[in-house]
């Protein structure tokens, strides 16, 4: 009898144990060597060694959960704990982000960090919070440029007519039907074969993912028209969230700053050695591009968030030194 007790105590001991361990998903939308793959594997490591082991982690990597916006669903409803995604899909959720996406918006890598790192970041991390998501950390995706396999874009007439897959996003729509390309939302897991097999003729992405997706292979021309700034944001389901105590909520936070920092690291690097990798696979650069017509007929978009929000926001952020 002894004997039966002490052996269910120990069951029962492993059993806790076993449910105190917790193994965390984080889904992005590129390969685990990606500038997302970086930051979901610290924000696991972080995690690991801030919880001693309790939080464990992998990662649902290059889309395998659907696209950014159905894994964004996947936070709201549980079936995903944690993802890294960027803005794009976003706005569909949460409108007020929607000004991060504005085109030629951001002059440079530090206005952009230095904006999300102060308090318009922190004020939009709460509206996300305010849509049954949890807003960790601002990430990072990287300035855009456009490619496509039918001729050099130096001009915004070079644009006309291209079909172009843009992100879900209705303020890069608007912005690319003001340019003269015909924009066409698609998520990206589709990307690669609409590209490959005509359906589109271009895609827009920073140099960290064109490399990361070896678009080479099925893009010939890029334009280094860094047209808008690519936030990404580590997301957090509320189901998990709001279950955790205060300390684990602390190490879920502190994991995701490690996890940002590990991105913009990557974007750092890449921005430095991607542009070669372009060209020794193949593509033709160019960098030579008047961005003012550009930006001139981008101006449009705006309307997509300051018809609702008024023009307050998009000044706080260009004021941002
Ligand atoms: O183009 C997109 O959809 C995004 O930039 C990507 C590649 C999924 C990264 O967030």
């Amino acid at each position: 009898m002894k004997h039966f007790i002490t052996g269910l105590i120990a069951a029962a001991v492993l059993a806790t144990g076993a449910q105190a361990q917790q193994k965390i998903v984080v889904g992005h939308a590129l390969s685990p060597t990606s500038h997302y793959g970086v930051g979901a594997q610290a924000f696991i490591d972080t995690l690991t060694e801030l919880s001693g082991g309790t939080f464990t982690g992998e990662q649902a990597p290059a889309g395998q959960l659907g696209g950014e916006r159905d894994m964004i669903e996947g936070l709201q409803i549980g079936s995903l704990d944690l993802v890294v995604t960027s803005t794009g899909p976003l706005g569909n959720f949460v409108p007020e982000v929607f000004a991060l996406d504005l085109p030629f918006l951001f002059r440079d890598y530090d206005h952009a960090r230095k904006t999300l790192d102060g308090e318009i970041g922190q004020e939009l991390l709460a509206k996300i919070g305010e849509n049954n998501l949890v807003g960790l950390a601002w990430s990072e995706n990287g300035f855009r440029h456009v490619t496509n396999s039918q001729r050099p874009v130096r001009t915004p007439a070079d644009l006309e007519g291209l079909k172009l897959r843009t992100m879900e996003n209705k303020v890069h729509m608007t912005a690319f039907s003001g340019m003269g390309a015909a924009p066409t939302p698609m998520a990206f897991p589709e990307l690669f074969t609409a590209l490959q097999q005509g359906v589109v003729d271009g895609q827009e992405n920073p140099v960290t993912v064109i490399t990361a997706s070896k678009f080479w292979e099925v893009q010939k021309h890029v334009s280094l028209t860094g047209h808008v700034y690519s936030p990404a944001v580590v997301l957090a389901s509320p189901v998990l969230f709001d279950g955790l105590t205060d300390e684990q909520k602390g190490w879920f936070m502190e994991a995701a700053k490690a996890s940002a920092a590990a991105t913009r690291a990557e974007v750092n690097r890449l921005e430095e050695a991607g542009v070669a990798l372009l060209r020794e696979n193949g593509m033709e650069v160019i960098t030579d591009i008047d961005k003012a017509p550009f930006a001139a007929l981008a101006e449009a978009s705006y309307s997509v968030y300051t018809d609702q929000y008024g023009t307050e926001m998009v000044d706080r952020i260009k004021a941002v030194q």
